[in-house]
Parts: structure tokens; sequence; C-alpha cells
């Protein structure tokens, strides 16, 4: 018999128990469902709403129950409906009638939001610490590659030179403030929102601080309702999973650019990349490519749970259990996805000659070129026009602005001297731009300083 049979006169339709039976996916929550129970059952004790000895029973048989579930040692019945009645059904089962009173002044609408924030909780954290090995490596590859000059882009044209460890040090700046939003969704999941029973508190006096103590809560929530109906704690995690895969995704599309034969920037480990079936040559770089594909679930699962939220009536509904296959998924998808783009990261080959080659193709210094001009008091529109003319006339003639004689200079523009050689460099172009944020290599060198400094925080 379930454990809410007592006013029905017919046992579920087989259909319907395999329908909303959420066993199979919320078994994952065991940890947190048994912790979340040990702490409600000692504070009920400690509040004399079950007597001393029963909660003792209570907590001693959880904690047994918790010891067997971690050694893989229960096999969660299916016929049990969720994790929460497994646990209480197993409990009774074990320990007799005191299992019965562990559900005194709580309702599984706020068990499950208790479990739920503590399991986000705990995988905000985690996604922390897995930016934080990404962002190491990082900094470290970007410290070897000050000097490593390669084109940067605009419309994928080159544009203007950069270095490599300017570059990466963009995706350094995404992925700190992917950490900054998985510690705000932190922070959303922090509230225990035990207490708030069905949806309407309960009438037993919970000590709510207590039990927030208990399982190191920073605050308790301060609305039943809310309680037992929020899931924008989740929806928090999907929100930053999302961004934090879609850098992940533009990443792994410049790997995998860069990694053409028609590039040829980087050259990815044999161990991250696979082959074809039936050509022999091929070298593909699926991991880079698969991350990206990816991406396109976790978005799912945010669209997925924001549509299964939009215009839901306070308080819980059954919808509301659709929240933790598409978190979980999400989140398996992208521990998966950081711990094997990290992985992958440290061992793919930059081809400094290849991208530096590449840097003074394509006329790259021509806004420098310009600003040569500017320096010897031509307004920046006129020496704009000019060094148009001049990249014309070098196209036609099949040549870069340094191939040009400063005689051939002269004649676009009488400012040019000798000096606008050394000037046009592309170590040059690098190392003028020495305002913050900008690519010289002493600039470059600080924000990799201040970036160290916000990772120790
Ligand atoms: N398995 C349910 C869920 O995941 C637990 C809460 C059930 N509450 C209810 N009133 N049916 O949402």
């Amino acid at each position: 018999m379930k454990l809410w049979g007592g006013r029905f006169e017919k046992a579920t339709d087989g259909l319907v128990d395999d329908f909303h039976s959420s066993i199979s996916f919320d078994q994952r929550l065991f940890e947190q469902d048994i912790t979340g129970s040990i702490a409600h059952a000692t504070m009920l004790g400690e509040q004399g709403i079950i007597p001393a000895g029963d909660a003792e029973k209570i907590v001693e048989g959880l904690k047994g129950i918790l010891r067997d579930a971690r050694e893989g040692k229960i096999a969660w019945r299916m016929d049990a409906e969720d994790i929460h009645m497994n646990v209480e059904t197993l409990l009774t089962e074990r320990i007799g009638e005191a299992g019965k009173r562990l559900h005194t002044g709580r309702s599984r609408n706020d068990q499950v939001a208790l479990d739920t924030r503590m399991y986000a909780k705990a995988a905000c954290r985690e996604t922390e610490a897995m930016l934080e090995e990404l962002l190491e490596t990082l900094l470290d590859t970007a410290q070897q590659h000050l000097h490593t000059i390669m084109p940067g882009y605009t419309h994928l044209q080159k544009a203007q030179p950069i270095t490599l460890a300017h570059h990466l040090m963009a995706y350094v700046q995404m992925f700190l403030r992917d950490r900054n939003r998985f510690r705000q969704a932190f922070r959303a999941a922090d509230v225990m929102v035990l207490g708030s029973g069905a949806l309407a508190g309960t009438t037993y006096p919970l000590n709510r601080e207590r039990v927030a103590e208990l399982l190191d809560f920073s605050v308790i929530s301060e609305n039943s309702l809310d309680g037992v109906a929020d899931r924008d704690y989740m929806l928090d995690y999907l929100a930053a999973a999302s961004i934090c895969m879609m850098h992940l995704s533009r990443f792994c599309e410049e790997l995998i650019l860069w990694n053409t034969n028609e590039f040829r920037f980087v050259e990815m480990d044999d161990a991250f990349a696979t082959g074809s079936s039936i050509m022999p040559q091929k070298k593909n770089p699926d991991v880079a490519e698969l991350i990206r594909g990816k991406t396109g679930r976790v978005f799912g699962h945010l669209m997925g749970l924001l549509t299964v939220m939009k215009g839901l009536p306070l308080a819980y509904n059954k919808d509301m259990q659709e929240d933790k296959e598409a978190f979980f998924d999400a989140r398996d998808t992208l521990v998966k996805g950081l711990t094997v783009f990290t992985a992958m990261l440290k061992t793919v080959t930059f081809r400094r000659d290849v991208m530096e080659r590449g840097a003074s193709g394509g006329f790259t210094n021509a806004t420098d070129c310009a600003d040569y001009l500017v320096k010897k008091g031509v307004p920046f529109r006129d020496a704009h026009r000019v060094v148009g003319e001049l990249v014309a006339h070098c196209l036609n003639e099949k040549k870069a602005l340094l191939d040009l004689t400063l005689e051939e200079l002269k004649q676009f523009h009488s400012a040019f001297e000798a000096d606008v050689f050394d000037d046009l460099s592309m170590i040059a172009c690098v190392e003028k731009r020495r305002i913050p944020g900008a690519p010289a290599p002493d600039m470059v060198q600080l924000a990799i300083d201040s970036a160290r400094e916000k990772l120790k925080q």
C-alpha cells in the first residue's frame, strides 16, 4: 500500500505508477534526502515534538541507510514512487514504529525543495572548482605566449595583430564571470525551506534556524508558498551553465578552426582527436565538436524548465517534478564538458611560427599605418583614405605595406619617413598598444596578475 493510501479505494493503475514515479532519476538525491531527514528528526527530538528516544532511533536508522546507499547496497523500490518515500518506507521496515514519526511537520513538497537546494549548492561549488582549474591552465598558457603574435579577427577577417596571450585572456574574463554566476546561483540555493510544509507552514513548533544550522544553510525562507513553489535556484544554475557552455563552445569552435589545414594555428594531441573509418588521413577534433554540440542540450534544459514553470499557479504542482532530469543532465553535461575541455587544452600545441606568419598577411598593420600618419600631423580621416589607397595599390602589386619602398610610400603622402618601417612591424603594432586592457605584453602581464588575484578571492 502507498504511504498516502488511506483515502483511496482502488490501487493506482499500473500505467499511472509507471508514469508518475520519479525514483528512477531522483535516487541520485539519496545523500541530500537522508541528511535532510537526519537534521529534521534531530530538531523534532530537541523540540520535544517527537519523543527523544524515537528521534535517536530515526537518526541511527537513517545513518545506516545512508551507509548502505553509499555502498550501493540498496535496491530502490520502483513501486515506492520517489526517493522520499523509499527512504521513509525502508526506515520503518528497519526500525519499526519510530520510523512513522519522521514525516511529522514536513511534506514532500518542502522536502524535495530542500534536497534539490542542497544538490544545487554542491553542484555550484563543484563547477566553481572546475572553472578554477580551467582558469589556472589558461593563465599558465597565456604566461608562455605573451610574445606570440597572431592575427586578431573581426568578421573572421584578419583585423589587427594581437598576441595569443591576449586572446586566451579574453576567455579568462569569460570564465571568471562564469565563476561569479555560479556563486550567485549558490546564494540563490542557500535558503533552508523545511517548515514550509505542503504550502502553509505547519502547526508544530519547528525550530527552522536549527535545521538551517545543522544543514549549513545561511538563511531560512520567508514565505511558505514560495518555499515550495520556487525553482529559481535551478534556473540560475541552468542559466549559468548555459552561458558557460556558450563560452566553451566558442573556444571549441576556434580550436576546430585553428586545427584546420587552412589555419594550422594549433595541433591537437592524438589523445584528444579521432580518426575516420574510411579516410585514412583524417584526424578530427571530435572532442571540441562534441562539447560545441552538447551546448544545445544545456540551453534546451534551461528553456525546458522555464517552460515548465511558466504559468504554474502557486504553490507546488507535480509539473515541477520535471525539474530534476533537466537539472541533472545539464549538470552532468557541464561537468563532463569542463573536465574534458581542460584536459584537452593542456595538450594543445600552439604553432607560433604559423600564427606569426598569419599576422603579417592581410594588412593587419593598416590601422597602425594610418596612426603613423596621424603622429606626423595628418588628420585621422585623411590618413584612413591614404592608407586605403595604399592597400588598393598593394593588392594590385601583390605586396604587403612593408614591401613598399620609402619613395613609393611618399607618392601617397609626403609625411612618410624612414622610421615607418620599424613602426609597422608586427611586434611594434602590438607593443604600441599599451593602455589597460590592450595586447602589449606588459599590459597583458598586468591582466594576468589581476586575474590571478581574482582567482584567489
Ligand atoms: N517526486 C516529487 C517531485 O519530484 C516529490 C514531491 C511530491 N509531492 C507531491 N505533492 N506529489 O516533485
